[in-house]
């Protein structure tokens, strides 16, 4: 294909005409200081920037604008920052997951209704990344992916902590009473000391690689801790490298493929990734009109060897996976396995990125013959209970529950577990299933990430340290346990989940990929029929169109309206 000619450029409608609307549009920009040679005939990059103070995981953020916006400049472009919602995972009530989809509309629209040709999407806290993603592929103009990178390794007292992962730890710790308030409270303060996003395997990594092996950023991008001044070399080369791809006209739609969907696939769970990611990408699958279900991830996961040794599931931090050879590292290891004559936005194909990928330290990322689990990290489970499908992690839960059969113990909603789920008084033993209902896309709302239902306790102090638990919630990717998520349909809508009743009887069996609740059909029916739907619970605002719109878990829970379809037209300039 030709390259662009500046006449060429969606920002030529804009200032390169000569008409009443682009005199106000060239007059206005004079008044931010910038005259016409600062942007005639150049592409002009928007900067989709989701810093903000509360949002920890993206502080670096100013300055990383900076950087980007130097790259735009050396390379003859012409940067407009765009501020975007925030998503920061610790603050944001109910869910941060509730407002993805917020993100995708206002990257979409904030893409179309400006005078974008190319853009830079600076994410990498958990939703924002695919929240980036999908509006930028549903708007379909040139896009680049530049990830926040992780923090580094957390510390208390000489001992690595890692985001998440030791939160849930020593929590049950503290309430077993094996370490003092005084201990919690240096870990309070260790945990989190510098710039970046969750550095275990969490959402964040999951995702940032992900968008690493769909072909969305330079090489190597995902992996580098934010502190490190490669980081910020690599945002100016974003910057740089998204002027490239307006004269070249490369978009999402020349990248988004099949193909580059099995390479994310395959690399997350490669990397023991987020289950969250299974939601995340059949979204963005969906957004690329590409078909993406659940037995695709438990298909491939059946053979994917787990070769990151990164916490959660392995010992490791994201600045041991840098050091090791990153993201690249990894993807060589699984050479073949993966589609390699994918296009990426560098624009050479995967294959020809990896052909300098080297693993430095074989204990964090393992060879293929001793991997830290052989496949199975993840299944994907159906049955009468989850009709519509639900996930677990198996290597995060316990072998000894990896098949298990034991009576619920039932919680209406998060408020009635998190009020009874310590009274000495409940019928609880080690041998029961945790479940908790209205948890759901609808239920939670947003569907938070409450699947990690913590052990009642009276079984913590008796050293119970896992239980079979099952929600139509997420789980955050730093967490562990035989946790049963996303069953769908939720019981919010009347899924089976609604029907399920104190002391029913409960089957999971892994390797069979069962998922069933032991009740005759003729008493669910009469269940069934009792079960009264809950009242809505937003009557207005974007609640109430979350409600109306947002799909169920195995769909990827994007709105009906957004997924799949061509572009929107752009608007009318007269
Ligand atoms: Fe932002 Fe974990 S809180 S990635």
């Amino acid at each position: 294909m030709a390259p662009k000619r500046p006449e060429d450029l969606r920002s030529h409608r804009w200032y390169g005409v000569d008409t009443l609307r682009s005199f106000g549009h060239r007059s206005r920009s004079a008044q931010m200081g910038y005259t016409r040679s600062d942007y005639q005939g150049k592409p002009v990059i928007a900067i989709l920037n989701t810093w903000s103070d509360i949002n920890p995981c993206h502080t670096h953020f100013k300055e990383r604008v900076e950087e980007v916006k130097r790259g735009v400049w050396q390379a003859g472009g012409f940067p407009v920052e765009l501020p975007a919602m925030t998503l920061s995972e610790p603050f944001q009530k109910p869910s941060t997951m509730m407002y993805r989809n917020f993100l995708a509309m206002e990257v979409e629209e904030n893409l179309r209704s400006y005078p974008a040709d190319g853009v830079v999407l600076m994410g990498g806290c958990d939703k924002t990344t695919p929240g980036l993603i999908m509006g930028a592929t549903s708007m379909n103009l040139p896009a680049i992916f530049m990830p926040a990178g992780p923090m580094l390794r957390g510390n208390w007292r000489g001992t690595t902590l890692g985001s998440g992962s030791d939160v849930w730890k020593y929590w049950a710790e503290l309430r077993a009473g094996t370490i003092a308030a005084a201990d919690w409270r240096e870990i309070e303060e260790g945990i989190a000391r510098a710039p970046g996003h969750c550095m275990t395997m969490g959402t964040a990594s999951t995702m940032t690689s992900a968008a690493e092996a769909l072909g969305l950023t330079l090489p190597g991008a995902a992996s580098i801790p934010a502190a490190d001044s490669r980081h910020a070399a690599m945002a100016a080369a974003t910057g740089r490298r998204i002027v490239e791809m307006v004269w070249q006209d490369q978009k999402p739609g020349d990248i988004l493929g099949p193909d580059a969907f099995h390479n994310a696939v395959t690399t997350v769970l490669a990397l023991g990734g987020s289950t969250n990611a299974i939601v995340h990408l059949v979204a963005m699958a969906r957004r690329a009109n590409v078909e993406l279900d659940l037995m695709r991830f438990d298909a491939i996961a059946r053979t994917t060897p787990l070769l990151a040794n990164i916490r959660p599931s392995g010992q490791y931090l994201m600045e041991d996976f840098f050091y090791a050879g990153g993201l690249p590292a990894l993807m060589s290891r699984l050479g073949s396995v993966l589609k390699l004559d994918c296009m990426t936005v560098n624009g050479a194909t995967l294959g020809a990125n990896l052909e300098r990928a080297q693993v430095f330290n074989p204990e964090v990322i393992l060879p293929l013959d001793k991997p830290l689990v052989a496949g199975d990290s993840l299944a994907v489970l159906y049955g009468n209970l989850a009709p519509d499908g639900a996930v677990i992690k198996p290597p995060a839960a316990a072998p000894n529950l990896h098949r298990h059969r034991g009576p619920a113990v039932v919680f209406q909603d998060y408020r009635d577990m998190a009020a009874r789920i310590d009274d000495p008084a409940l019928v609880v033993d080690a041998n029961s299933v945790l479940v908790l209902k209205n948890a759901g896309p609808l239920g939670g709302p947003g569907m938070p990430e409450w699947g990690q239902l913590p052990i009642p306790k009276k079984l913590l102090e008796k050293g119970v340290r896992d239980m079979l638990r099952i929600s139509d919630a997420r789980m955050s990717g730093t967490s562990y346990g035989a946790c049963v998520l996303h069953v769908a349909p939720e019981s919010y809508v009347g899924g089976p989940l609604a029907l399920v009743e104190e002391g029913d009887l409960i089957e999971m069996d892994i390797a069979g990929r069962r998922l069933s609740l032991l009740v005759d059909d003729a008493e669910l029916a009469r269940r069934r029929a009792a079960w009264v739907a809950p009242a809505p619970r937003y009557l207005r605002g974007y609640g109430a169109l979350f409600a109306q719109h947002v799909t169920q878990a195995n769909l990827g829970c994007d709105f009906d309206f957004l997924e799949r379809g061509a572009p929107t037209p752009d608007p009318d300039i007269f």
